[in-house]
């Protein structure tokens, strides 16, 4: 059996002003008709795969709720963070839950505002990837590259190993968000993969990975998990203990530093969403390269995404091109295209403006 453990804490800067830090874009329904999170959730409904473990912040925990009772879903639990502390404690934190409540536990950790439109293409290719990680490895997922982003993990093959395979190849190393002549020279030598930041291994592989590679992570989040108490059906991690635990991403505490690490190559499409010019990709734009949502009109536009939140605001782009015009009932973003990573700026400028 498969465990989902989904990871929800995350505050999505990059698509402001739709995505706020009392509701991340994670929670909302940026393509189709489910949010993202829900998207994340039916994606590992099947055979094989039990219910997810929801890992969150305690500002979201009825969200989590609200969304999962809409798709007629339960969680096999909802853990709390008591504060944000990146993903490398709230991953070993369901880790150490599900040691305990199911031993010997495989897990899938899969971030909650991805895309990944091939659902079946993507349980597949984690039933692949099982008994790899039964054998002790951490097994990847592995993104063909397209450009040197520097925002992602990247994933060299070993030598001998086979980019394009069905079934998980050894890695010779993993770099977490290079500079950008490092993404570049790693793009032009042809033998990495884009990590998707999806993880498969079992409890015990990933407790041991801290006990060699951060230890201090382990022993306040190990803390945090005993003393954690239940409250309705969430399980709060101990805020005493959790106040020491280390603010650090899986890929830097362990990915960058574990040998026994595996990719799973998977081609059938996968989009993080990670800025509002990788929404527009998504969304399928029309024959002028537009997208315009509800209560949005494009006139004379090209490579253009107009979107109203709300149906009291009506947003019309006229001759316009390469841009990206997003309007919510409190916030106007406009911006070129080329510049969509740019939005986080916008966010300090105005958390600094207080
Ligand atoms: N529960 C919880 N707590 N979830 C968190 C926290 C936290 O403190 N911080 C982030 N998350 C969630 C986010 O909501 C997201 O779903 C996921 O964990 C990954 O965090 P991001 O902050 O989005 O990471 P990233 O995009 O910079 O980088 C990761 O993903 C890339 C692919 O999208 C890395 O794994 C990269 O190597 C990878 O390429
Ligand atoms: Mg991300």
């Amino acid at each position: 059996m498969i465990h989902p453990v989904l990871l929800c804490g995350g505050s999505g800067t990059r698509l402001w002003p739709l995505s706020r830090k009392s509701f991340p874009k994670q929670f909302s329904r940026l393509t189709g008709e489910e949010s993202l999170f829900q998207g994340a959730v039916r994606r590992l409904i099947g055979a094989g795969f039990s219910e997810p473990l929801v890992i969150t912040g305690n500002d979201f925990r009825f969200i989590v709720v609200e969304q999962l009772a809409a798709m007629e879903t339960s969680p096999q639990g909802i853990l709390i963070e008591p504060e944000g502390r990146n993903t490398a404690p709230a991953v070993l934190a369901a880790a150490l839950h599900l040691q305990t409540t199911q031993p010997g536990a495989l897990l899938l950790v899969a971030p909650s505002d991805h895309v990944v439109p091939d659902a079946a293409a993507f349980r597949e290719a984690v039933q692949g990837a099982a008994p790899r990680a039964l054998a002790g490895d951490i097994v990847t997922f592995g993104i063909t590259p397209t450009r040197p982003e520097t925002g992602y993990g990247y994933l060299e093959l070993a030598p001998g190993s086979d980019p394009a395979a069905k079934v998980p190849q050894s890695l010779a190393r993993f770099v977490e968000k290079p500079k950008a002549d490092q993404a570049a020279n790693m793009i032009a030598a042809g033998n990495f993969l884009w990590n998707a930041g999806i993880f498969l291994f079992t409890a015990d592989t990933l407790v041991k990975a801290f006990e060699m590679h951060a230890p201090e992570v382990l022993t306040h989040v190990k803390a945090a998990v005993a003393n954690a108490s239940p409250d309705l059906s969430f399980v709060r991690l101990d805020p005493v203990a959790w106040a020491n635990v280390p603010d650090i991403s899986i890929d830097y505490a362990i990915m960058e530093k574990a040998s026994n690490l595996a990719v799973m190559p998977f081609s059938a499409g996968w989009s993080d969403l990670g800025g509002w010019d990788a929404v527009w990709q998504e969304a399928g734009p029309d024959a002028d390269g537009n997208v315009s949502s509800d209560n949005a009109t494009a006139i004379g536009c090209e490579d253009t995404l107009l979107r109203s939140e709300s149906p009291r605001v009506e947003l019309v782009g006229i001759g316009l091109k390469d841009i990206v015009a997003i309007a919510t009932t409190d916030a106007v973003l406009v911006a070129h295209k080329s510049q969509s990573q740019r939005v986080k700026e916008a966010v300090a400028a105005l958390q600094a403006k207080g």
